[in-house]
């Protein structure tokens, strides 16, 4: 008999690291697909009103120039299904940048001259693409995409803040921001007998098969997504974008496959972007620092095609005991694209207003940010009444405040000073939700005593698939190296996105049981595999669906040190320390992968990201990486994330939750808090920009 060892909790490398590193890993546009032709699009140089006329003679002059679509010509698509899909459908013109002709062509540069040379006549009508908190034409939506309500309110809150020996409120602002994923977005579309395969960058293939289906009216069987290596999405890939229509569209009309790759500039208009938000918090508290009453409130943007309302105030309705709390998202319609997931939606820019508001409460109270925490910990999720399955805040503040070195914190604002540097530290907290979902995969024994587990999974550079190999290899009881993982198509059975962090849980629980049930009943069969091989499929749906009712969450605690320098305003970011509780950690090299990247983009909203908006052209004006900044490695340094273990049997078999998003959530709240805590500046307007902190710096050097 031999001893496999344990594969989960394992810091096993990235299955795929070595083709990633060495190139032969396929991404979507690097499918060798014979007679390919290559799509442009052509971008609306309006934000609101309709074509009038697309004049396409010189394009089609080029001989290597396949067709120009256009409105007029394009084949139709299923209405109802998705308005921000709906390509080359309508002449009106809702964003500026919407895809309103193409041209396909025998090669790529065919096809980009061509769009040049594209001439469309528009009937152009007054846009509005500004974002005002006091728009007369806000309102709350039914639903946010958390599925939460719009408005939600326990207790009575103006009443308590009337009451409160204590009363903070501020507003704070967060710009768009747009997903920078390495790997563009890309598509090649193949027709066959009226099934379509989409080569596509793509986080969710089964529910993206689902989706296009409904849109060219076709069975979900006869749509066929690739997505085997995804080089990020950040959940900018979580859903199609028109960009993957328009392949499928175009491949339609010159009866050949067609593929669109983006180039980065062209993400900026084609791809989903975070909504900007501007947020009240308003709190009551007793002078101890307990809340009486959290009072958050958002307004964000959608377009004119579709409601997308992000949950953005839905983390203020946990976090903390207080027994009356009003959490409001608002909604203007503008003519903007549609926004939509960008990790950790909502939570992240609302945790930076929550979070940024408890530091100044705490300020103000002068009791230490870290217990003034502490003292507002529930015991019993606030917002839903439930038992927490487990909830690891209050540990991982008091881990982090002692790795950090907290105790020795003197907490009057700008008065280190190392020669031209002001130097402060900051703390924030953390949360995700854990979004388990329904998932199937198939386990099957070969002959060859290896193991083939197939899942709907993909993996977008979260080593997903390498978890998913340790979750397969110990429920097989087999050693790793006899697994193999097929994921990253569609056809691989119904299965959730990797989204909202439930990626790994979700499709792991499906994998557990597939081989759990393979392995039962190679034991009866007394271990012999039949030459034709043994294979089992399941479906977690049941399982996931008669868990008890618990509040399940991830928690964690950033804590930040920066430096300002006070003559240039410039800031650095010494050290960015995150204590996560996320269950157990299925592999803690990928896991602490997963947090370092998301709390460098949390660092990066701190001090650099910012989609500005011209609004002369309703659009956004700065189109690529020298203009619209994301934290590099030069910006990065003393980045340290480490975890609480968790045993949380209310979870899954696996017992993790999500990681993927939690190391965003509060970073910029803790880069934030630090700088106050440097320069006695309070920023509630992200990014940190020096242009907006000079006047503040200019009184500590009159002062000094
Ligand atoms: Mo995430 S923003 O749900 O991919």
């Amino acid at each position: 008999m031999s001893i496999v060892e344990q594969a989960l909790g394992a810091p096993i490398v990235r299955v795929d690291g070595r083709e990633k590193v060495t190139g032969s890993a396929r991404y979507a546009a690097e499918y060798p697909i014979e007679d390919v032709a290559y799509a442009w699009p052509v971008g609306a140089t309006i934000a609101r009103g309709r074509v009038t006329a697309v004049e396409a003679t010189a394009a089609l002059a080029d001989p290597a120039v396949l067709a120009v679509l256009d409105a007029a010509g394009a084949p139709r698509l299923e209405p109802g299904v998705d308005e921000d899909l709906m390509v080359l459908q309508s002449a009106d013109v809702a964003y500026h940048g919407q895809i309103v002709a193409a041209v396909v062509a025998t090669s790529l540069e065919a096809a980009r001259s061509g769009a040049a040379a594209v001439r469309i006549a528009y009937e152009q009508e007054q846009h509005d693409v500004v974002l005002r908190a006091d728009d007369a034409r806000a309102y709350v939506p039914q639903q946010v995409n958390d599925t939460t309500p719009g408005l939600v309110e326990r207790g009575d809150v103006d009443r308590a803040l009337a009451d409160a020996p204590v009363r903070f409120a501020a507003t704070y602002t967060t710009p768009a921001e747009h997903a920078s994923p390495m790997e563009p977005h890309a598509t090649i579309a193949v027709w066959a007998d009226s099934r379509l395969t989409l080569y596509n960058a793509d986080q969710g293939p089964y529910l993206t098969a689902a989706r296009i289906a409904a849109l060219f009216g076709l069975a979900p069987e006869a749509v066929e997504i690739v997505a085997e290596h995804v080089g990020g999405g950040f959940g900018s890939k979580a859903a199609p974008h028109p960009p993957a229509i328009l392949a499928a569209l175009a491949a339609q009309v010159v009866g050949r496959p067609v593929k669109v790759a983006l180039t980065r500039p062209q993400m900026f208009s084609l791809v989903t972007y975070r909504t900007p938000t501007i947020q009240r918090v308003e709190l009551g508290a007793e002078r101890d620092g307990r809340l009486t009453a959290i009072v958050h409130d958002a307004v964000q943007q959608s377009s004119t095609l579709a409601e997308y309302t992000e949950q953005t105030v839905s983390s203020s309705r946990l976090m903390y005991a207080a027994p009356n709390v009003r959490t409001t998202a608002r909604l203007v319609r503008l003519d903007v694209p549609t926004p939509g997931w960008f990790r950790a939606p909502g939570h992240t820019p609302g945790m930076f207003a929550l979070e940024s508001a408890i530091d100044e409460l705490a300020v103000e109270l002068g009791v230490d940010p870290v217990e003034l925490r502490i003292r507002n910990e529930p015991l019993v999720d606030p917002d839903s009444g439930e038992a927490f399955s487990s909830r690891g805040l209050v540990p991982c503040l008091r881990e982090g405040a002692t790795r950090f070195g907290w105790e020795s914190r003197d907490p009057t604002p700008a008065v280190r000073r190392e020669g031209r540097w002001l130097v402060g530290t900051g703390v924030a907290a953390s949360t995700h939700p854990d979004y388990t979902a329904p998932s199937t995969a198939t386990a099957r024994a070969e002959a060859d005593g290896t193991f083939v587990v197939r899942v709907g999974a993909v993996d977008i550079g979260t080593g997903a698939r390498t978890a998913l190999s340790q979750v397969a290899a110990d429920a097989l009881a087999v050693p790793f190296e006899r697994v193999r993982l097929e994921i990253g198509r569609a056809s691989l059975g119904p299965a959730p996105f990797a989204g909202g962090s439930m990626g790994t849980a979700s499709w792991g629980w499906a994998v557990d049981k597939a081989c759990r049930t393979l392995a039962q009943e190679l034991d009866e069969r007394g271990g012999v595999v039949p030459d034709e091989g043994l294979e089992v499929s399941v479906d977690t749906t049941a399982d996931v669906l008669a868990r008890t009712a618990r509040s399940r969450h991830a928690f964690g605690a950033l804590f930040a040190q920066v430096r300002v320098d006070v003559d240039t305003g410039e800031v650095r970011v010494d050290r960015l320390l995150g204590v996560f509780a996320a269950g157990r950690i299925l592999n803690p090299r990928t896991a602490r992968s997963q947090l370092l990247g998301a709390m460098v983009m949390g660092q990066s909203m701190a001090l650099l990201e910012a989609a500005e908006l011209d609004r002369r052209f309703g659009d956004f004006a700065n189109h690529d990486l020298a203009s619209y900044h994301v934290a590099a490695h030069a910006d990065v340094r003393g980045l340290e994330a480490t975890f609480l273990p968790e045993h949380d049997e209310q979870l899954n078999p696996a017992g993790g939750k999500g990681v993927g998003e939690l190391g965003i959530v509060g970073a910029a709240a803790a880069i934030a808090n630090a700088f106050h805590h440097a320069t006695g500046v309070r920023v509630r307007d992200l990014p940190i920009r020096i242009e907006r902190v000079r006047p503040g710096l200019r009184r500590i050097r009159e002062r000094a």
